[in-house]
């Protein structure tokens, strides 16, 4: 089977990981986490990077730390990846979605306004749902496969309407909004690092900021919320949400090939979009020229999606449809969903994502082409 974006572990992993298990520095305490940590503060040009368990729990103690609970909404795009939501409703709050563009398949910021002017109201510098009264204190943006929205424009309107920004960046290491890096934008911002992402721990995430109190008490947070060095006092309630050392070596040798993984990606799609320029309806993720992605996952749209998705699978390569819209969720049908025409289900119909991995071979790339090739 040709993986969709499956692990590319040809740098120094062994080596690290070895170390750690030679050591016994297996657990949450490690030079490597560290190590981890200040590289991914560096990469993304912030000041503070804290490492998690997963992107999950990244986004679920950013969402803590905002004091977010039962009583709040947290306005999130209506096309993401489930766990964008889950963070959202670990902490008992609701997410209100908001429709997608069906051209760069981030957020409609049109809708967003929209919703913000006619939907909300101001009390106090705080935003309110204006027909039940409830707080919406933050915005969670998704920088859906490593694309970005108008963050300029995103930024303002979450300004002018008091919400604070959590970036969902899991998916976007290496991308890039007028030069600065996507999750840097907001209060904070977070990665992943999951088996199909640009680079892998195996499970893992980041939180990035820029903010000193926020950066520790991330860690506090991460760690149980130990106060005292040797008594086992703690003084809020804690999670267990730190990276081990052993998935940090993997990550530390990860972050060295970054670079040529995010050359690869560009290479890559690069390829699909030459192979496959003029076959039947077949168009990519539209990109602004503000936006330097890093091409995480090469997607297509077409009315042949289907067929698509069939012929690849059928011949072990890997292909995806995009997630099934929140809205579309058992758990979410009754949740506010912003939208005029539906334009999630529209891209959710016709979209896919195809082989990708960064070891993808070009011999490998033209058999892609060429079986999708024979749907038209
Ligand atoms: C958009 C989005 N949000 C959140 C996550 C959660 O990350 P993780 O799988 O590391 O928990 C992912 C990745 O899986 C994702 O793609």
């Amino acid at each position: 089977m040709l993986l969709l974006s499956g692990p590319n572990m040809c740098g120094n992993e062994w080596k690290y990981v070895k170390d750690c298990l030679d050591t016994g520095w297996v657990s949450s305490v490690g030079a490597y986490v560290d190590q981890f940590e200040k590289m991914s503060a560096e990469f993304a040009g912030t000041k503070y990077a804290v490492a998690t368990s997963s992107g999950t729990t990244a986004l679920h103690i950013c969402l803590l730390m905002m004091g977010i609970d039962h009583n709040d909404y947290v306005i999130t795009p209506n096309i993401t990846f489930i766990a964008t939501c889950n963070s959202i409703k670990y902490t008992g709050a609701n997410p209100i979605f908001i429709d997608t563009d069906e051209n760069t398949w981030q957020m409609d910021l049109n809708l967003l306004q929209e919703f913000l002017e006619t939907e909300t109201e101001q009390r106090e510098n705080v935003c309110y749902y204006k027909k039940d009264g409830k707080r919406i204190p933050a915005i969670m943006p998704v920088h859906v496969l490593g694309n970005t929205c108008d963050m300029d424009r995103l930024m303002a309107l979450a300004a002018k309407h008091n919400l604070v920004v959590i970036e969902d960046s899991t998916e976007a290491l290496g991308s890039y909004y007028k030069g600065k890096h996507a999750g840097s934008f907001g209060l904070m911002g977070t990665f992943s690092y999951n088996g199909n992402k640009i680079i892998t721990t195996g499970g893992g995430g980041m939180i990035i900021t820029d903010d000193e109190t926020l950066a520790k008490k991330a860690k506090h947070l991460t760690t149980q919320a130990k106060s005292d060095p040797f008594e086992y006092v703690h003084d809020e309630i804690g999670y267990n949400y730190r990276l081990v050392n052993v998935a940090a070596a993997m990550g530390v040798a990860q972050m060295e090939l970054l670079p040529s993984f995010i050359k690869r990606k560009k290479e890559i799609i690069s390829f699909y979009k030459d192979a496959l320029k003029g076959v039947g309806d077949i168009s990519f993720q539209q990109v602004s020229d503000d936006v330097n992605p890093n091409w995480w996952l090469p997607t297509i749209k077409t009315n042949r999606q289907r067929d698509v998705l069939k012929i690849l699978n059928d011949n072990k390569m890997q292909s995806r449809p995009f997630w099934v819209p929140m809205n579309q969720l058992r758990m979410f049908k009754d949740n506010i969903y912003y939208n005029k025409t539906d334009r999630s289900d529209f891209v959710y119909k016709h979209c896919l994502s195809i082989p990708c991995s960064t070891n993808i071979t070009d011999a490998e790339l033209e058999a892609v082409s060429n079986k999708i090739k024979e749907v038209y």
